[in-house]
């Protein structure tokens, strides 16, 4: 059968800042989803993009072939709203694990459709996976009646989601394309409507552990996304969060997931509570119950409950003790002071430098790997108390872990001034 477009004549119309047509781009996203157009047309395309943009009708047009390129899921039988939440991702970053059984816990079903770490950024379902017997994978009917009896589910999400984006996403990490607002906007959402939900919500990091270093180039992102839900019938919003240092006090997997049961039980980090109370208050507006009152949730043990049952829906055992790390070292303050910074990439390189992340995807992680700190930035220290300890079951790997620390953090004579995580909201 004859192809309807030439793929050179596609990319020479984005290269020379030229709109694709929606029967342009439906055709480019199909024929390379069947391997009619190779892998190096689709990464000049991808350099195009990246160079001269999209407009908002181009990129609509990208995210509805990519949702058709697989399966569409509903719960509309379900009975009951749909929420989402979504974070472009970040260092010490566990918000997922306390946020989902507390909107949960509020009647509301939430399909939490996660993936694994891949670079400095922790994966979900890597950090749950520290939970002796927890299960990743559901099947579509298993999915449905966890949704249905249980309200929140955190699970892999399944290959027949947007497959074009699977292929374009692998090719745009090695060719340099990853950055292209377009191309991560599309990506992002094509699998987040696809899935299915009715809400949505957006953390849009920026900051030196997020994607986006700059706040400009974030809202940019947020717009975009809120725009595609919008425009597609899900009701979408974003938070804009600072993610300029790592979030809470545990940065790895065995030991976010104990951060979290802390903030399900009341406790935990106040920067961790702090966001997990913004995103839940947010999801909940958009699913008709803006006045939810979030913190009695945790309080009570309401949340907590909800927890344990969506862990044991997945066969995890969720009193069963988590992996301890079989070596540990420990950072001592050189001086008295205040901390006043910790940069969240180098903390996260040097926690996946210790196992807690992976290169390749192939490779496994170290559950009990990571960096627990024993003072965040605006807390005091006196010279010689612990700083943060890093953990992990191979001993050589803390040389390079503290390199990529060196210069990484601060002690001052006072605290610098404390500004909220969230700066802005966009919807
Ligand atoms: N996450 C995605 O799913 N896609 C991108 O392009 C970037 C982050």
């Amino acid at each position: 059968m004859a192809e309807r477009f030439d793929a050179v004549d596609v990319i020479r119309a984005k290269r020379d800042h030229g709109e694709l047509s929606t029967p342009e781009i439906d055709w480019l996203v199909d024929a390379y989803t069947r391997g009619y157009v190779a892998d190096e047309q689709m990464s000049a395309w991808a350099m195009a993009v990246l160079l001269n943009g999209m407009s908002r009708r181009e990129i609509r047009d990208l995210t509805l072939a990519m949702i058709a390129s697989g399966e569409r899921m509903s719960f509309a039988s379900l009975g009951k709203p749909t929420v989402d939440k979504h974070s472009t991702g970040g260092v010490g970053d566990k918000i997922t694990l306390p946020l989902v059984p507390l909107v949960a816990s509020f009647g509301v079903a939430v399909p939490q459709l996660s993936g694994r770490g891949l670079g400095h950024t922790g994966g979900t379902l890597d950090k749950l996976e520290s939970i002796s017997g927890w299960r990743a994978s559901l099947t579509a009917d298993e999915l449905f009646a966890q949704l249905r009896d249980v309200g929140g589910a955190i699970c892999a999400a399944g290959p027949g989601l947007a497959p074009a984006d699977k292929k374009l996403y692998a090719l745009r990490d090695i060719t340099g394309t990853v950055e292209a607002i377009p191309l991560i906007a599309s990506s992002i959402m094509s699998k987040k409507i696809a899935e299915g939900t009715s809400a949505l919500v957006l953390d849009v990091k920026f900051g030196s552990g997020a994607f986006m270093r700059d706040l400009d180039k974030a809202r940019e992102l947020a717009r975009t996304m809120v725009d595609l839900g919008q425009d597609a019938g899900v009701a979408t919003s974003a938070l804009l969060t600072d993610m300029n240092a790592p979030l809470g006090r545990a940065i790895g997997n065995a030991n976010e997931v104990r951060e979290s049961v802390e903030v399900l039980a009341g406790g935990g980090p106040a920067d961790i509570v702090e966001l997990t109370v913004a995103l839940a208050r947010e999801m909940l507006r958009l699913v008709g119950q803006p006045d939810a009152d979030v913190e009695e949730a945790l309080r009570s043990g309401r949340a907590m409950d909800s927890w344990r049952s969506l862990i044991r829906a997945q066969d995890g055992d969720p009193d069963a003790p988590l992996p301890h790390p079989r070596e540990t070292h420990t950072v001592t303050a050189p001086r008295s002071g205040v901390v006043s910074r910790q940069d969240a990439l180098a903390f996260g390189v040097a926690a996946w430098r210790l196992g807690a992340g992976r290169a390749r995807q192939q490779d496994p992680v170290l559950h009990a790997a990571g960096i627990d700190l024993h003072a965040k930035v605006g807390e005091s220290v006196a010279e010689g108390d612990p700083l943060f300890t890093l953990s992990t079951d191979d001993p050589v790997r803390f040389e390079r872990a503290l390199d990529s620390l060196v210069g990484a953090w601060d002690i001052a004579d006072a605290a610098p001034p404390r500004a909220g995580l969230v700066v802005e909201r966009i919807g």
